[in-house]
């Protein structure tokens, strides 16, 4: 055993048993974070913050929730909403922030491919990334069943039945996902379990992973400045903080990270006391009913553009292009072939495919949410899917052509 002497602080009797601070200095006091980044750089710690309000808020709503198919609804919409003291605030509080993080994602994910940060030895990153994003996904779905509305129990019934892999018609599959032939009780169960519990696990894993992957290549800056850590760290330990290239972690990074958070809470709880409705679909307060299909079954705005690229196919290669969508961000760092790390405005034909990957994205989304009837927003649909193929095909091609800056 090593040998421990007479501590002096509490702080002190710590440090001897788990080294506190050397923990305290790998990950925070020298921890360095270079200077030229702008407040999208705050996005992670966003994400993180709002992560921890899902978590408290879900806690408190665990205490009422009743997971059953004859009291879910209820526990929610009554129990909750109006009995139970400020149970009202923590609901809108898990909607709004189950809806705003899919927003802060996908400007952190964006701003991740614009500025190039998925490139050579940030690979780990964008992976772990996308694990949160397929995680989170997941996460919001398995807790969109929980209240046992109708679109509730409808878009389980249509996700589930993706499983019957179209012509294969694998019926034995979806049954075994629902434990039953339509969404009934044990469906409800293990899709409660899985948003308590399983799910949260995963993505507490991930975000530990998706932070440690960030340690060793340090995050990214908005010029691609490939900065050298050692030199610009010495430089600031000696005082010379002007010539540095870089500030550490805490206090200083964090301090800016903070006024972002502040400015992104008085937002956040502006929608939760205001506009919350926009995270509550309407129908969703019908309670669920198998023998009444709602006019149109939609899913929640972050997952229209990948259902939008379902839509405009057959039943086959529907499936396929979904599946494809919605792994297809995974092979970023791997079909970009250009070397240069950059913001996307330097980087030749790169620059367009960013803008319009971004902007395709965005018409999906929105047609995503239209009723299929009209046809021509059905064929506005099937080209930005088709669209959106086309450019994940022409992505190695136009990188590998990149000149070297
Ligand atoms: C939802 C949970 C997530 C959390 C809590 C999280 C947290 C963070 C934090 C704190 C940083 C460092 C600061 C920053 O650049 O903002 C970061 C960087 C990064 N994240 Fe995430 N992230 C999450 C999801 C994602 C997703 C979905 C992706 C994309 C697939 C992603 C990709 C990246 C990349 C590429 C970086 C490096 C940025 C750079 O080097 O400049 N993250 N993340």
């Amino acid at each position: 055993m090593a040998h421990f002497e007479k501590a002096n602080s509490v702080g002190e009797w710590f440090d001897q048993r788990l080294a506190i601070n050397t923990l305290k200095r790998v990950l925070a006091f020298e921890y360095w974070i270079p200077k030229n980044i702008n407040f999208l750089w705050a996005m992670g710690m966003v994400l993180a913050a709002t992560f921890g309000m899902l978590v408290v808020s879900g806690i408190f709503l665990l205490m009422y929730y009743q997971p059953n198919v004859d009291l879910a609804f209820d526990s929610v919409n009554y129990t909750i909403m109006t009995e139970v003291g400020y149970g009202w605030l923590w609901r809108h509080i898990h909607g709004v922030g189950a809806s705003v993080v899919f927003l802060i994602i996908y400007i952190h994910m964006f701003t991740g491919i614009y500025y190039g940060s998925y490139k050579k030895g940030r690979e780990l990153i964008w992976l772990s990334g996308m694990g949160l994003f397929v995680a989170f996904s997941a996460e919001a779905f398995s807790g969109y069943m929980l209240p046992w509305g109708q679109m509730s129990y409808w878009a389980g019934m249509v996700i589930t039945n993706l499983f019957s892999g179209g012509s294969l018609e694998a019926y034995g599959l979806v049954e075994w996902i629902r434990g039953d032939y339509v969404p009934a009780q044990a469906f409800l169960t293990r899709f409660f379990m899985l948003h308590v519990l399983l799910l949260p696990l995963v993505i507490i894993g991930l975000i530990v992973l998706h932070f440690g992957t960030l340690r060793i290549p340090h995050v990214n800056n908005q010029d691609g400045e490939d900065i050298d850590y050692e030199e610009a760290a010495r430089l600031y330990k000696e005082g010379n903080v002007k010539d540095s290239k870089v500030i550490p972690f805490q206090p200083v990074f964090l301090a800016k990270d903070i006024f972002v958070m502040g400015v992104y809470f008085i937002l956040f709880f502006y929608l939760v006391f205001y506009h919350f409705e926009f995270a509550m679909d309407p129908v969703n307060f019908d309670p669920a009913d198998g023998l009444k299909t709602p006019a149109h079954i939609y899913p929640e705005w972050y997952f229209l553009w990948s259902y939008e690229i379902l839509r405009p196919f057959s039943k086959d290669l529907g499936l396929i292009a979904f599946a494809i969508a919605q792994v297809i961000f995974f092979a970023l760092p791997f079909l970009d072939k250009s070397p240069n790390v950059a913001p996307a405005s330097k980087r030749g034909l790169f620059k367009f495919w960013f803008w319009a990957m971004l902007i395709d994205v965005l018409v999906l989304t929105f047609m995503g949410k239209l009723p299929p009837t009209d046809a021509l927003f059905a064929n506005i649909g099937l080209i930005s899917a088709l669209v959106f193929f086309a450019l994940w095909i022409a992505l190695p091609f136009i990188t590998k052509i990149e000149k070297k800056l």
